[in-house]
């Protein structure tokens, strides 16, 4: 083993899915992308994530607290990359990037229908100085029709890995079996 900086330890742990976050404040939705992310609990499901005060989505779901994540998969891998590059403060980004909003059943913000699954949140916690939101998990969609499976992992600085081999080792979970698969 070599010893690299320590400072490089979030490459190591970040490759979760890439995911968008959709907002909408004052009527106006808006779309991030988003790499930050961890699964703190399973029931209630709550979700970690970092959203910088830069960001138009952080003024949002502070303003609103709530917000859509959504998977986006390997064909709509270059819009993850450009909306992540624009703020929705000067760009209206599903009309630019031709994504359909389509209305969540509890929170304002819209999901996307282009993408894989959609998690309507709720926020529960702010960590202020770290710009973390612990965001409970409240619906779930999943487009079980979808053609596309392979999410992406970005490994930083717009370098992302494709899931790949599916291994299914479930039949040694054999401590873990009252989760949901
Ligand atoms: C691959 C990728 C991952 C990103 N991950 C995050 C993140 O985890 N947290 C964050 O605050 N911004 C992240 N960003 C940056 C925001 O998506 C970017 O600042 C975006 O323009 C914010 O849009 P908004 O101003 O409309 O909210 C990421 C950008 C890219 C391209």
């Amino acid at each position: 083993m070599k010893e690299v900086p320590a400072s490089g330890a979030f490459r190591q742990l970040e490759p979760g899915p890439i995911v968008l976050v959709t907002t909408s404040y004052r009527g106006k939705p808006n779309i991030m992308t988003m790499g930050f992310h961890m699964m703190i609990q399973h029931a209630p499901p709550l979700i970690g994530c970092v959203i910088g005060p830069w960001d138009h989505s952080y003024s949002a779901l502070r303003a609103t607290g709530e917000c859509v994540i959504a998977i986006p998969t390997i064909d709509l891998a270059e819009t993850v990359v450009d909306i992540g590059n624009c703020s929705g403060d000067t760009v209206d980004k599903f009309e630019r990037f031709g994504l359909t909003q389509q209305p969540a059943g509890s929170v304002a913000a819209p999901l996307i229908k282009e993408c894989l699954a959609n998690i309507e949140c709720r926020v529960v916690d702010v960590v202020e100085h770290h710009s973390l939101f612990i965001l409970e998990a409240e619906r779930l969609w999943i487009d079980n029709d979808h053609r596309e499976w392979r999410t992406l992992h970005h490994r930083g600085d717009g370098v992302f890995a494709a899931d790949g081999n599916v291994l299914d080792l479930c039949d040694r979970m054999v401590k873990w079996r009252h989760f949901p698969r």
